[in-house]
């Protein structure tokens, strides 16, 4: 039965697809605007703390659960421990409510991606129409929304059906080299814009806070560094547990835990480089979030011209790499559980018909967050907005509340707990020192999965939840 689950061909394979489920939509929208309306310089330093002291530490966790009991997070969670299953369940929830909306967004970009490619032969990709103006006809046209996400699901579904090491293995070989060397292309090509200093003023100073019209506070800069490093990190619900399952006895987890993070965390600094040097030299200003991924950076595009077509080509069909090298990790994780429980109960089903199982309750999931036309559908009762803060008023944001905001800090939590003190860290250490790999930074994960990680965690999972509602 176990052989059925495919593995992946190599470490590199391996730490290639867990770049690609880290790096997404969290390093181009979130981390650049917010280093900047944070503090910039100051900003990078705390978020380097929580990169350290808990994106780290949770990544070696999570694959160390996954290696071990060679298991999708349900079933590993309860090796751990019968009562443990509820985390695993928190993880298989979380992927299945994300991909719910960040599939949507992926589809944003698809539509951007074609429409930049065919203005570069002259035609015209958004009906002449500036950023804002697009964008807002674009979202409330959610059949066309849906149909977007639709084309994003099935890409997904062929590239998990198709297996670890021939699917998403291979998919993520091509696509991750290939977005770092977009990025590239794309910051060299920024650096020859006039004015495009002022993006590097924004990301790392302290004006940056005035640019964006924020001031400093260091508990909101604190709980946004850490929030995004959990969901950049593609910590907190097992897809790293999912992922490190198939991960050969041989491969260095500690070494990866490390590696994974700095990735993805230079991906971050490189998307700004990418994003607000050009923002700032075609004379737009700061935002985060969709505004600045699509009617900031559409503006952007259109103002340098015919060669603006070009850049924003390449820019959404990085957002594509990025976005959907996540989504094929998110997708992963429930197609796993499922395949796994079938397995156990003596009932094996094929990859593909699970996949195919999945894609269906995400795309049901997704139906309603296409038709709410980020809020302006209005399909949320009254009720329940009554309670959501300013800003956070649409469907996208729920579903955002249940994972990100509350069972992904819980199940990291939990997660350390369980590893620090029921199984023990020599029970930790024995993985990781398999096959005569060093671990070198034993002590301080010592330290860390006890006390410090579960502490700065609480700290998180409180702010981030009361971020998200009226207190
Ligand atoms: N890390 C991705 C991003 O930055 C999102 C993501 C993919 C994720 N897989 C995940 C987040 C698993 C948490 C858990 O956009």
């Amino acid at each position: 039965m176990e052989n059925n689950r495919g593995s992946w061909g190599s470490n590199l394979g391996f730490i290639m697809a867990a770049i690609g489920s880290a790096i997404g939509m969290g390093n181009l929208w979130g981390f650049p605007y917010k280093m900047g309306a944070n503090g910039g310089f100051p900003f990078l330093i705390i978020y380097l703390f929580f990169v350290i002291t808990c994106g780290v530490v949770c990544m070696g966790v999570e694959m160390v659960i996954g290696r071990k009991t060679g298991k999708s997070p349900v079933l590993a969670m309860s090796q751990l421990g019968k009562r443990y299953k509820i985390v695993g369940w928190f993880g298989v929830l979380s992927a299945t409510i994300i991909m719910g909306f960040y599939t949507m967004l992926v589809g944003y970009a698809v539509r951007y991606m074609l429409g930049f490619g065919i203005q570069i032969f002259g035609a015209s990709g958004f009906g002449g129409m500036g950023g804002t103006d697009f964008f807002v006809g674009y979202t409330c046209s959610p059949w066309v929304v849906l149909a977007f996400t639709l084309l994003t699901f099935a890409l997904c579904y062929i590239i998990v059906a198709g297996g670890i090491e021939t699917g998403i293995e291979k998919f993520n070989k091509v696509g991750i080299p290939a977005l770092f060397g977009i990025l590239i292309v794309i910051i060299i090509y920024n650096f020859t814009l006039e004015g495009a200093s002022q993006g590097l003023v924004y990301m790392f100073t302290t004006k940056g806070m005035e640019m964006a019209g924020t001031e400093f506070n260091f508990i909101t800069a604190c709980r946004m560094a850490a929030g995004q490093m959990l969901f950049s990190c593609s910590l907190g619900m097992g897809a790293m547990i999912t992922y490190g399952s198939y991960l050969g006895k041989d491969a260095n987890i500690s070494k990866n835990a490390w590696i994974i993070p700095a990735a993805d965390t230079s991906a971050a600094i490189l998307a700004g480089l990418a994003i607000f040097p050009a923002v700032f030299a075609q004379g737009g200003s700061p935002k985060g979030g969709p505004g600045l991924l699509f009617m900031t950076m559409h503006d952007t595009f259109t103002s340098m011209g015919w060669i603006g077509n070009v850049i924003g080509f390449l820019f959404y069909l990085l957002v594509i790499f990025a976005g959907i090298s996540s989504c094929i990790s998110l997708m992963e994780v429930t197609s796993a559980h499922i395949i796994d429980s079938s397995a156990a109960k003596s009932k094996p089903m094929s990859r593909k018909k699970a996949v195919g199982i999945v894609t269906l309750i995400m795309v049901v999931l997704s139906i309603p967050v296409c038709l709410d036309q980020l809020g302006m559908g209005s399909i949320i009762p009254p009720f329940y907005n009554s309670f959501m803060a300013e800003g956070s008023k649409d469907l996208l944001d729920v579903y955002d509340l249940l994972s990100e905001g509350i069972m992904m800090p819980l199940g990291a939590i939990l997660m350390c707990l369980i590893v620090g003190w029921k199984k023990g860290l020599n029970w930790m250490e024995e993985e990781v020192e398999l096959e005569g790999n060093k671990f070198h930074t034993k002590k301080f994960f010592h330290i860390c999965v006890k006390y410090v990680t579960p502490l700065v965690m609480v700290f998180v999972l409180v702010a981030l939840v009361l971020s998200y509602i009226n207190v």
